[in-house]
């Protein structure tokens, strides 16, 4: 069934929904995008991703294409036209087409391109990978330096989850100069003894929506959390892992780079995170 989609002020059936082929999203990755899951029919923090495409924006001194509010009408719109019950809502600016090939930014007056599109996922709560948990390879994470924007630059992340699949894992965990940055499409951390270590915000790492509730939520559930650089050799050694992010929750890792973590299964830090956060997230779900 034909998706309706949300291009530059319309919602069209998808297979008649354009963007110029000079748009600067298209040449340059000149573009930032968030993904917004769905739950229930809800928005799973909505304005979380709402405060983050705004500092994308602002740092690559792009327009706002329109108010939060407006852009949350459309998600809500979007999600309602597709009955959507589970699943993701996509969404990406661009800093437009001033109808050529140009490195140089076009003028201030030329309107940002606005694509919203839904993904129906259903299962997405109860994945089933996520009572097996993901095996990770660790990669040389060799993107850019503005990893703390969420540009659309993800041909790096494709190929680190392609190089996944061909060794037989799930994902890919990425590290530079010896340190763990993140998964290819996820915030990584790791268990031992009861406390959770994670890597601290900076430029290196996206400023995961998830990692920032989860982060909450294990605090208030009295667990220990450690923002530091790690090792794959440190986590390897640890008890348990997992990934964040708004299209998995919290999914629990039982391999890096072919040795089982602990007993080889889903550990329990991660499993109470996941059903933490499924159940906190849905009572603020919009
Ligand atoms: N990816 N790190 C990277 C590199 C990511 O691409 C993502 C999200 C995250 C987690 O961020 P959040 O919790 O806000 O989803 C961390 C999305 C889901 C994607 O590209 O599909």
């Amino acid at each position: 069934m034909s998706r309706t989609v949300y291009v530059n002020g319309e919602y069209l059936p998808e297979e008649e929904a354009t963007v110029s082929i000079f748009d600067r999203g298209f040449l340059m990755a000149d573009a930032v995008y968030e993904v917004t899951s769905v739950l229930g029919g809800k928005l799973i923090d909505f304005e979380g991703h709402a405060v983050r495409l705004k500092r994308s924006l602002d740092e690559l001194d792009m327009a706002e294409p329109c108010s939060k509010d407006e852009l949350l009408a459309i998600h809500r719109k979007l999600v309602e036209a597709n009955g959507i019950d589970e699943g993701l809502v996509y969404l990406q600016v661009t800093r437009g087409s001033d109808g050529d090939r140009d490195f140089v930014f076009p003028s201030e007056d030329t309107k940002p391109t606005l694509v919203l599109f839904t993904q129906s996922k259903p299962g997405l709560a109860d994945n089933p990978a996520a009572k097996t948990g993901a095996k990770v390879i660790s990669i040389e994470d060799i993107r850019w330096g503005r990893r703390d924007i969420k540009t659309v630059q993800l041909l790096y992340p494709s190929m680190g989850k392609m190089m996944a699949k061909k060794a037989g894992a799930d994902d890919a965990w990425m590290v530079e100069d010896g340190y763990v940055t993140e998964g290819t499409s996820n915030n990584a951390y790791f268990v031992k003894d009861g406390k959770i270590v994670t890597r601290p915000l900076s430029t290196d790492i996206l400023h995961g929506i998830t990692r920032k509730a989860v982060l909450r939520m294990a605090e208030e559930a009295q667990m220990q959390v450690e923002e530091r650089l790690f090792t794959i050799e440190e986590a390897q050694g640890a008890d348990e892992a997992f990934t964040t992010s708004a299209s998995a929750f919290v999914m629990p890792v039982v391999e890096i780079d072919g040795v089982a973590l602990g007993d080889g299964v889903p550990g329990p830090i991660a499993t109470r995170l996941r059903e933490i956060y499924l159940e906190e997230s849905l009572k603020t779900a919009i």
